[in-house]
C-alpha cells in the first residue's frame, strides 16, 4: 500500500487519466483505504483542493463522483484527523491535567529491579505503553534523546545507563512534564538529565546530534508522524538508534464513535496507525532494518488504568467493539530501526 503523500503525488496525473497502469491501482487502491492511512489525510486535504478547482482541471464524471464519494466517506473522520492544530491542544490539555495514579501501568511494565531505580513520583505517572528499553542499545557516554518523556519513567532509567559521561535528553512539550522530570532526576541524585522543551513535529536539535532516540506512547498521539520520523531521522547521529513503543490499531476494527472521541485520541488509540505503516513511515523516513522486535495486546482493562480514558470511552468500547475483541483493541509494539552509516 502507498502513502498519502505518494498517492498525492500521483492525483493529478490520475485525475488527468495519464496515470500507469500500475500507478493507477495504487492509487485506486490507496482511495479504497485511506480511512486507515497514515492518519494525515494529506489526500482529502488535496482532495477537496482538487474538487474545489475541478472546473479548471476537468476531470471525468466519473472520476469526480467517485473522488466526491470517497470525501464524504472521510467525513465523520474529520474532527480528529483533519485538524492537526486542535489535535495538538487536546493532546496538552488531557497531559496537562492528568494525575499521578499511574503506577499500576509501571507495574505491569518494568521489573522491580527496574523500579527499584525509579523515584516514586516518576512510577506514579508511568504512562508508557511497553517496555522499549529492554532493547534498545544504550552505552556508557550516549547521548540518548527521550521524546515526550512525561513524568520521566524512561528517562530515568536511561540515564542510569549512559552514565555520568553520556546524558539524557527529556524532551516534552510541556513544561510541567519537564519539571516532574528534573524534580524525579534529581530525586534519583542523576545530573545527567536535561530537560528540553519542544515538539516532536520541531526537535530543537541540531542534525547528527544524538546516538540513540527512544520513546513510549507517544508518536501515536502526534497527527503528523512523518514529519516526527523526519526529524528523527535528522537529530540521529549516521549509524544512530531508534527504539520506541508505540500503540498500533487496526483502525478498520474501531468503531467510528470511538475513533471521533478527543479522550480515545489522547489515549493513544485513535491517532494509532496500522503496524505496516508505522513500519514504513520509519522506513520512508531513511531508516533501514525496520522490525518490529516485542508486541503486548492492550485490553479495555487495560486502557481503563490510563486516566486519559474517560469512563464515556471506556463505556463505548464495551459496548461497541466485539466482545471477543475486548482483550485486544491496540497492540503496543516495541519497534527498533537504524540510521544507515555515512557512505
Ligand atoms: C503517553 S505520555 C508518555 C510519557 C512517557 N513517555 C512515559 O512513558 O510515561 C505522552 C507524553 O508526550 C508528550 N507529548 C505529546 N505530544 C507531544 C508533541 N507533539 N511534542 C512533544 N511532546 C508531546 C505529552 O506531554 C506527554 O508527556
Amino acid at each position: 500500500m502507498i502513502s498519502c503523500s505518494e498517492a498525492v503525488k500521483q492525483l493529478w496525473e490520475y485525475l488527468d487519466g495519464t496515470v500507469d497502469e500500475a500507478d493507477r491501482a495504487l492509487v485506486e487502491e490507496h482511495l479504497s483505504r485511506c480511512r486507515r492511512c497514515c492518519g494525515e489525510l494529506e489526500f482529502a486535504r488535496e482532495l477537496r483542493r482538487v474538487l474545489a478547482k475541478s472546473a479548471s482541471v476537468d476531470p471525468p464524471a466519473d472520476v469526480l463522483r467517485r473522488l466526491s464519494q470517497t470525501l464524504e466517506e472521510l467525513k465523520p473522520m474529520s474532527p480528529d484527523l483533519m485538524h492537526t492544530a486542535e489535535i495538538k491542544d487536546l493532546v496538552r490539555d488531557a497531559y496537562r491535567q492528568v494525575p499521578p495514579t499511574t503506577a499500576a501501568v509501571a507495574h505491569n511494565l518494568y521489573s522491580n529491579e527496574e523500579l527499584a531505580l525509579v523515584p516514586q513520583s516518576a512510577i506514579d505517572r508511568a504512562l508508557g505503553v511497553a517496555n522499549h528499553l529492554r532493547h534498545a542499545t544504550i552505552r556508557s557516554g550516549d547521548t540518548v534523546l527521550d521524546l515526550g518523556c512525561g513524568g520521566g519513567i524512561d528517562t530515568i532509567l536511561a540515564a542510569h545507563r549512559t552514565g555520568p559521561t553520556g546524558r539524557v535528553i527529556a524532551l516534552d512539550f510541556l513544561p510541567e512534564m519537564l519539571t516532574r522530570t528534573a524534580d524525579a532526576a534529581a530525586q534519583a541524585e542523576l545530573s545527567n538529565v536535561e530537560p528540553l522543551e519542544g515538539e516532536l513535529e520541531a526537535i530543537p536539535l541540531p542534525d547528527d546530534s544524538v546516538d540513540l532516540i527512544i520513546s513510549n506512547g507517544v508518536i501515536n498521539l502526534s497527527a503528523r508522524k512523518a514529519r516526527v520520523m523526519a526529524e528523527c531521522a535528522r537529530v540521529l547521529k549516521p549509524g544512530g538508534e531508534l527504539c520506541v513503543s508505540d500503540l498500533t490499531v487496526e483502525q478498520d476494527h474501531l468503531p467510528r464513535e470511538i475513533l471521533t472521541q478527543p479522550a480515545a485520541w489522547a489515549g493513544c488509540v485513535a491517532g494509532a496507525l496500522a503496524e505496516d505503516d508505522f513500519l514504513h513511515k520509519v522506513q520512508r523516513a531513511g531508516f533501514t532494518g525496520a522490525r518490529v522486535l516485542h508486541r503486548e495486546p492492550l485490553s479495555i482493562e487495560d486502557c481503563a488504568l490510563y486516566p486519559l480514558f474517560s469512563d464515556e470511552v471506556i463505556a463505548l468500547m464495551r459496548r461497541l467493539i466485539p466482545i471477543e475483541r475486548h482483550g485486544r483493541v491496540a497492540v503496543a509494539v516495541v519497534v527498533k530501526a537504524f540510521l544507515p552509516q555515512m557512505q
